[in-house]
């Protein structure tokens, strides 16, 4: 461990601090140094599997100088107030998706950002893929195109134990399809979407749904959020994004790379998912060291992709497209 490393402190030790972990030990120039959890049973068992420092109290882990930077991995309805306590302390955050519980809060969290001067990059992970990369700049250059339709697809099947500890998709996983949408194809200005539940006995939440999106470059796009079942075809959506252009098309999907094994709430390991949580924390930890660059998605992307979430929700409520603004 070099001290000219990045110190890198976990507030929040729930199941994705292991894909967190695990990224931080591919990167050159960044260590964890410790983390806090409020359980502290589960925090002395991932202080111990990662062989790092536990600390008692949030303060504590943000007033320690071994502590750069922080990644803030906690329910979202406390994002906020862990990421100003990091970068009122003088720390560099990375906060999880979905940012904030409201457009408000994602607002408040910006003004901390630009009055600390400190880095505070959205956990926007799912673009941080070469060819997804690839895809924006070939869509920027004009190479498909006017774009014509974007899809984002996410049907990975998720247990109603884990699914228990998170918010129903809209929630939890339309940030995903929403962030990646505007990434490659624009912004939305108006949706309209449904929810179901296919597969919960007992939780009172969705595990699908289905939102149609107008853009704002006159395009359209669909986006499904489903923890409600795998997709068996052939040719699976498992994560699956496709733009399609007047001139062109680009495609990805999860399933180029797929591992016969378990994932932590997954029945295969899709290979890509790791690799986009480290290339965004190394994309986080080389914009702490160098001072300069920008996230890939940034706190105003993710203000419209809450309010984008709102809207959908409101067009759920009411039975009506809605516009985002
Ligand atoms: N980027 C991704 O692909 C991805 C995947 C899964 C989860 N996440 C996000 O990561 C965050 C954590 O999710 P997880 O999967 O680790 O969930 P988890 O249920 O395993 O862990 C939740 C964590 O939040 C903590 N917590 C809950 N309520 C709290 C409170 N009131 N105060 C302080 N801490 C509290 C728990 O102690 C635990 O550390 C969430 O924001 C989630 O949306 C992102």
């Amino acid at each position: 461990m070099n001290r000219s490393d990045l110190g890198i402190g976990f507030i929040g030790a729930g199941e994705i601090s292991i894909l967190h972990a695990r990224a931080l030990k591919e990167i050159d120039g960044a260590h964890l140094v410790g983390l806090w959890n409020r359980s502290e049973q589960r925090a002395i068992q991932r202080a111990r599997e990662e062989g790092c420092k536990r600390y008692a109290t949030p303060d504590e882990l943000v007033n320690d100088p071994d502590v750069d930077a922080v990644l803030v991995m906690t329910n979202l309805e406390t994002h906020l107030e862990y990421a100003e306590l990091a970068m009122n302390a003088g720390k560099d955050v990375l906060v999880e998706k979905p940012l904030c519980a409201t457009v408000g809060e994602v607002e408040q969290m910006k003004r901390t950002a630009v009055a600390s001067g400190k880095i505070c990059m959205p956990g926007h992970n799912m673009i941080h893929e070469e060819s997804l990369k690839r895809a924006k700049k070939i869509i920027e250059n004009g190479d498909i195109g006017d774009i014509v339709s974007c899809y984002v697809m996410y049907n990975i099947q998720h247990s109603e134990e884990r699914a228990s500890t998170l918010p129903g998709v809209v929630r939890h996983i339309l940030t995903h399809n929403l962030y990646t949408m505007m990434y490659l194809a624009g912004r939305p200005v108006r949706v309209q979407a449904f929810k179901a539940n296919r597969h919960y006995e007992k939780l009172d939440q969705e595990d699908i749904t289905l939102v149609n999106v107008e853009l704002e470059n006159g395009g359209l796009a669909h986006l499904c959020a489903s923890f409600a079942a795998d997709d068996l075809s052939p040719a699976p959506w498992t994560f699956t994004v496709k733009v399609i252009g007047t001139a062109g098309t680009t495609h990805y999907t999860y399933n180029d790379w797929v591992e016969v094994k378990q994932g932590i709430s997954h029945s295969h390991t899709y290979t890509a998912y790791q690799e986009t949580i480290t290339n965004e924390v190394r994309h986080f930890v080389e914009l702490c060291r160098s001072r300069s660059g920008q996230p890939l998605s940034d706190l105003e992307d993710a203000i419209w992709a809450q309010k984008t979430t709102e809207a959908v929700e409101k067009s759920i409520a009411d039975g009506l497209s809605v516009e985002v603004k």
